[in-house]
């Protein structure tokens, strides 16, 4: 039955793009038109256009067809934070402002009865605090890295996670043709998930987390047994946020645009540089860089996608706001937004993932 106004759903997508967005988006809107009679809008470039008043009308046919297709089509954007929101002085220099009146002045003008955001805990942290001041918001929970709380998985990992896997199926048999360590650089700043799940996956030598403190001497020991042992090649996988010992996490640039500013990049060229002047074995670096994040979802990713977009859509009819969708076990349910972005989930030295790793021989650089 019709209700008696049409309701207006907004949606969008924020930072770093992930295999799936477009799954989720095809499963909000087509619940939303099919099974509530809904207006649905897609507002472009992720809070960026929240600002500056850019939205579009999404119809089924809109949707179709992007099941399998990686990026969004929405658009996103990693600088776009209404309390942090850079513009150009007429100088041209970039000034810093408070844009969060305008993004609600936006949202009222829209009509919108609710406005599900799909993003990582950058966005989600955003979204609680529009709901903060009036927004109905739900959360879907997007990133590469994993390292939201309150869900087991966030869907755009396991995608990820292939394509580390298979890099390092391919690194193999040219490392061990000329006899090299390849270090093959994974993205991850603060959190070691892809590393940890890619490397186990590829069955690397060496994994080097954040969350683990690494040695160079039992790093390279690694190497010295292999090549004791007939191995005369060997995998180390290395997180971008990996820290070093004496020099910690290494540092690409600064964005002052962005809310978090650093961007990492260079760990496994250093990585790979202190192996060969300690071991004398040719070394040689791959860093998987976007080739993480593009690329159509496997079908586990568009499974979770789809079902995370079909429970907030529903939730977004329901009324339960300032929620997310979340994986627990097999069942995908709501949580407080709060519960997400309290802290970030890192890999504790305990997890049964890195106890695996540890028991076929992986070494995480600790100890010999
Ligand atoms: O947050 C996901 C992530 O993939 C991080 O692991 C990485 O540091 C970052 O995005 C890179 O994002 P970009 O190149 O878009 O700035």
């Amino acid at each position: 039955m019709k209700s008696a106004r049409t309701k207006r759903v907004g949606i969008l997508t924020g930072g770093g793009d992930c295999p799936g967005l477009n799954a989720v988006i095809r499963a909000v809107t087509k619940t939303l038109i099919h099974d509530y009679d809904c207006e649905v809008l897609g507002v472009e470039d992720g809070f960026e256009g929240m600002v500056e008043g850019r939205i579009r009308k999404l119809s089924n046919a809109d949707v179709s067809g992007i099941l399998a297709t990686g990026g969004t089509i929405l658009g996103t954007s990693n600088k776009g934070d209404p309390w942090h929101y850079p513009r150009k002085d007429p100088d041209g220099n970039v000034v810093i402002s408070d844009t969060s009146a305008q993004a609600m002045a936006n949202y009222r003008k829209w009509k919108l009865d609710a406005l599900i955001t799909i993003g990582g805990d950058g966005t989600m942290t955003i979204s609680h605090k529009l709901a903060g001041l009036g927004a109905n918001i739900v959360g879907v929970p997007k990133t590469i890295d994993n390292d939201l709380e309150a869900t087991d998985v966030t869907f755009g990992h396991d995608s990820a996670v292939n394509v580390i896997s298979m890099a390092i199926d391919i690194l193999h048999t040219t490392a061990s043709s000329h006899h090299r360590v390849m270090v093959i650089e994974v993205m991850g700043r603060y959190a070691g998930w892809l590393a940890l799940s890619g490397g186990l996956a590829g069955g690397a030598d060496v994994i080097l987390i954040p969350e683990i403190s690494f040695q160079w001497e039992p790093l390279c020991h690694v190497i010295h047994e292999r090549s004791h042992h007939g191995k005369r090649f060997s995998i180390v996988c290395v997180s971008e946020g990996a820290k070093c010992p004496g020099v910690g996490e290494i540092v690409k640039e600064y964005d002052c645009k962005r809310t978090d500013a650093k961007q990492l990049g260079g760990v496994g060229a250093y990585v790979a540089r202190k192996i060969s002047e300690a071991t004398d074995v040719e070394t040689r670096v791959t860093v998987l860089g976007h080739l993480q994040r593009g690329g159509s979802p496997t079908s586990c990713d568009r499974i979770l996608a789809t079902r995370f977009g079909v429970l907030a859509a529903r939730l977004a009819m329901a009324g339960q706001f300032d929620r997310m969708v979340a994986l627990h076990g097999n069942r995908v349910e709501p949580v407080l937004i709060t519960d997400a972005i309290c802290h970030q989930k890192l890999v504790k030295p305990d997890n049964q993932e890195v106890l695996a790793a540890r028991s076929v021989g992986t070494s995480f650089g600790d100890m010999i």
